[in-house]
């Protein structure tokens, strides 16, 4: 993706995601959302900024160097990936741990199991799979109540 815009609505919450360069307005309980902007350096950052470790097939997202709290008033509300190919977004809960897993490659035994579940990719193979280096700029964020967007790169 050329370009992953998160946007969030004031008064309700709702957020939308936006992939590419498209400049139309997105407005939301009748006013315009604006598109958010990522920290990735503040003084808070240490709890905020994701660091992301490759793990053979497995990209292991923790939300700081030292944990984010996750208590009801104050959490880490998603974390999201975004590749060349694919956004992916993990939601969090109060309680949980700040951390959230993606998957780089998958397994024959998951490729079976999306076979099985009858998955449906418009006549593609559905493997989600990245055959580009996997180099390639890999983007992690982590929106927390509170804070807002903060961002990584792999
Ligand atoms: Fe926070």
């Amino acid at each position: 993706m050329e370009k992953v815009l998160f946007y969030r609505c004031e008064k309700c919450g709702n957020m939308v995601v936006s992939l590419g360069e498209g400049v139309g307005a997105i407005s939301c309980c009748g006013q315009p959302m604006n598109a958010l902007v990522a920290n990735s350096t503040e003084a808070a950052g240490e709890k905020h900024v994701p660091v992301a470790v490759i793990e053979g097939e497995k990209i292991e997202v923790n939300v700081g160097s030292v944990d984010h709290p996750m208590t009801v008033d104050h959490y880490i509300e998603w974390v999201a990936l975004a590749t060349g190919k694919k956004v992916e977004i993990i939601n969090l809960k109060p309680g949980m741990k700040p951390k959230a897993v993606f998957t780089f490659d998958i397994t024959e035994d998951e490729a079976d199991e999306i076979e099985e579940l009858g998955a449906n990719c418009e006549g593609q193979p559905c493997t989600f799979s990245y055959d580009d280096n996997p180099a390639e700029k890999i983007d992690v964020y982590a929106y927390c109540n509170i804070h807002g967007l903060w961002k990584a790169e792999i």
